[in-house]
C-alpha cells in the first residue's frame, strides 16, 4: 500500500507522507520554460504530452509522495462550454452563463471535450504505481464552481451583491455540476487516480447558515460518491467557519486545514486524518524559521494520522531549494 493510503484509509501514524498544493507550477522554472512557449493555460491543460510531463516535474526534482495532475477546477465549467481564460495577473475570467445551452450537453460531449486530462492521468498513473506513490485526481466543490460559474471571476472579498439573485438559476447550476463533477471524477478514476481531493476554495465566503445547502449537501452527494468507487476523498474546505462540523456531516476520509486554524485544536477535534496547515509564506522566510514551523506540525499531528502538505498553494515566488529543505525535514524526522 502506499504511504498516503496507510495514512488516509488505514489511519496509520507512523508515516508522515508529503505532497504540496501546486506542486506542478509557476515555482519551477522548468515549468516556467514550457509555460513561456504555452501562453494559453487551458490548451496547455488539454495538452496532454506536456500535461503530464508538467505533473511529473516535480516528482523527478523531490521525493514526493503524490503526484496531483495538471489540471484546473474551472475544466469543468470549460467542458460545460461556458468560456474560460486565464488573464495574467489577473487569474481566470468566464464567459456568460447560458443556463439552457449547458443543459443540453451530455456526457459525451463534455467528456470530448476535456479528454487529454483523462489520457494525461493515465500515463501519470502508470509511472505512480511502478514507484508505489499516489495519483490525485481532484475538483472544485460545487459551491466553489458555482462562484466561479456566475461571478465569471475570483470574488475579492465577496460574491457579486446580486449573486443570489435569480434563485432557479443557482438550483439548475448547481444540479448540473453536481452531475458532471461525479462524470469528471469517474473518468479521472478510471484512468487511474486514486485519491480525490476537493477543493471548496471558496467556503470561507458563505454565512454559516448557508453551508447546509451550499456545501454539506452537496460535498456530501460527492463524497459518498467517490467512496461508492472505493478511492478514499480528501476535502479542504478553506477557512469554513467549522472544521469539525465540517468533517461530523461530510465524512470525507481526509480533510486538508488552512494555515488560519489553530493545528493544536484541530489535532485536539478532529477525529479523522488531517493533511496541510503550513503557511505557504513561511516557504518566503529562512531555513531556520522553516524548520521550527515544520516541526510544529509534525509534533503536534505526531501521534496523528497527518499527510504534510501547506495550507494553500505554493507562491510562485517560492525558491525550490526552500521546498527540498522542507521535504528532507519531514523525512529525516
Ligand atoms: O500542482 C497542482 O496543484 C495541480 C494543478 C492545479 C492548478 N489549479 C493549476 C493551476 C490545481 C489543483 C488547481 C486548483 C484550483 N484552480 C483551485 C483550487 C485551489 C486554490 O488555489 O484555491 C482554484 C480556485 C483554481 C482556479 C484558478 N486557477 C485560479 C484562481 C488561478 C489563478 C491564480 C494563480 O495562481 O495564478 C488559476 C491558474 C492556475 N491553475 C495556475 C496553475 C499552475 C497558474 C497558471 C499560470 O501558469 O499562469
Amino acid at each position: 500500500m502506499t504511504p498516503l493510503h496507510e495514512v488516509i484509509i488505514n489511519k496509520k501514524t507512523n508515516v508522515k507522507p508529503i505532497w504540496i498544493m501546486r506542486q506542478a507550477g509557476r515555482y519551477l522554472p522548468e515549468f516556467r520554460e514550457i509555460r513561456k512557449e504555452n501562453p494559453n493555460f487551458v490548451e496547455l491543460c488539454l495538452n496532454h504530452k506536456l500535461s503530464s510531463q508538467i505533473t511529473l516535474q516535480p516528482i523527478n526534482r523531490f521525493d514526493l509522495d503524490a503526484a496531483i495532475i495538471f489540471s484546473d477546477i474551472l475544466m469543468l465549467p470549460y467542458g460545460l462550454n461556458q468560456k474560460v481564460e486565464f488573464k495574467k495577473n489577473f487569474g481566470p475570467v468566464l464567459g456568460d452563463l447560458n443556463i439552457s445551452l449547458m443543459s443540453k450537453i451530455d456526457e459525451i460531449d463534455f467528456v470530448k471535450k476535456i479528454y487529454p486530462v483523462y489520457k494525461a492521468i493515465k500515463i501519470v498513473s502508470s509511472k505512480m504505481n511502478l514507484e508505489n506513490k499516489n495519483t490525485i485526481g481532484f475538483v472544485g466543490a460545487p459551491w466553489t464552481l458555482l462562484v466561479y460559474m456566475i461571478n465569471q471571476q475570483s470574488p475579492k472579498k465577496n460574491v457579486k451583491k446580486n449573486f443570489f439573485k435569480d434563485e432557479y438559476l443557482i438550483n439548475r447550476v448547481l444540479l448540473l455540476i453536481e452531475k458532471f463533477l461525479k462524470i469528471h471524477i469517474k473518468n479521472q478514476i478510471e484512468n487511474g487516480a486514486n485519491v480525490i481531493q476537493i477543493f471548496d476554495s471558496w467556503a470561507g465566503l458563505l454565512e454559516e447558515r448557508d453551508y447546509p445547502n451550499y456545501i454539506y449537501t452537496p460535498t456530501l452527494n460527492l463524497v459518498d460518491y467517490v467512496r461508492s468507487l472505493n478511492v478514499p476523498v480528501i476535502c479542504f474546505p478553506r477557512e469554513i467557519k467549522n472544521y469539525k462540523e465540517f468533517c461530523e456531516i461530510v465524512k470525507p476520509d481526509a480533510v486538508n486545514i488552512d494555515y488560519n486554524v489553530d493545528p493544536f485544536m484541530i489535532s485536539k477535534n478532529l477525529k479523522i486524518p488531517v493533511q496541510g496547515g503550513l503557511d505557504p509564506k513561511i516557504l518566503l522566510t529562512d531555513q531556520e524559521n522553516l524548520k521550527k514551523e515544520v516541526l510544529k506540525y509534525l509534533d503536534i499531528f505526531k501521534d496523528h494520522p497527518y499527510v504534510f502538505n501547506l495550507g494553500h498553494g505554493i507562491l510562485p515566488e517560492t525558491n525550490p531549494e526552500m521546498v527540498k529543505f522542507l521535504i528532507n525535514i519531514v523525512r529525516d524526522h
